[in-house]
């Protein structure tokens, strides 16, 4: 699924600039997950920020097997293929991840896993939920997975404690000011962190 807003993120050309390719990563594939309201929410604020453009990628869906091996099968290849060539084409990430165990759950790490030149010299932001922790535990982890990946992880994030609580039936915030302005916040930072760093990996190769 691929959302764009209309306009597009800041640059100092006079041409105007494409929107930043953002892939948004659901990171629970748990039966009756609260996921997909979490991703419905942030893609809804995505698609109204000025220069974005958003392309849902689903673990569920990706469904990657989590023996990696140099040598998939056609079966795994297939798999790999619906989902490589998406993260290749973002320029950010933003990864929804649940809380489990005071960590992220294990088919985010299996997507993570699989790829490695794909992340490389662009930003990824997080946005946490779960119980009490509200998913913070599993972004601060997180964040150490993507260091190695030579990602760079934006300071704010999202965050939804007792996630559960916050939405109605229809996936509505029941208090949307300051979830909406900490999204704001979140997309203003990867905006500029994705033009910077798309700018440069266009001007000189990032060498890993
Ligand atoms: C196996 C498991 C472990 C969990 N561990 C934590 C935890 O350590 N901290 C927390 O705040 N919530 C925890 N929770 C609550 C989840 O973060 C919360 O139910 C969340 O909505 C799960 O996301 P999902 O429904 O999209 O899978 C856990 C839930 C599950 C299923």
């Amino acid at each position: 699924m691929t959302t764009t807003a209309a306009s597009a993120h800041p640059t100092t050309s006079t041409e105007p600039a494409a929107p930043l390719k953002v892939a948004v990563i659901l990171g629970s594939n748990r039966d009756g997950r609260f996921g997909p309201v979490v991703a419905a929410w942030f893609l809804a604020r995505a698609a109204r920020h000025p220069g974005v453009e958003t392309d849902l990628i689903d673990v569920a869906e990706a469904d990657l097997p989590a023996a990696i091996t140099f040598s998939p099968d056609a079966d795994a290849a297939a798999r790999l293929g619906a989902v490589s060539a998406r993260l290749a084409a973002a320029d950010a990430f933003v990864v929804l991840t649940p809380e489990y165990n005071h960590s992220f759950p294990a088919p985010l790490k299996t997507l993570i896993d699989w790829h490695s030149a794909e992340w490389q010299a662009k930003p990824v932001a997080f946005v946490g939920y779960g119980g009490i922790s509200g998913g913070l535990r599993a972004v601060e982890h997180l964040r150490q997975v993507f260091a190695e990946l030579h990602t760079v992880t934006l300071r704010d994030t999202v965050s939804f404690h007792n996630a559960g609580a916050l939405f109605d039936d229809q996936g509505r915030h029941l208090d949307p000011e300051p979830a909406d302005a900490a999204a704001k916040t979140l997309l203003d930072q990867l905006v500029w962190w994705g033009t910077a760093l798309h700018d440069a990996r266009k001007a000189r190769p990032y060498g890993a």
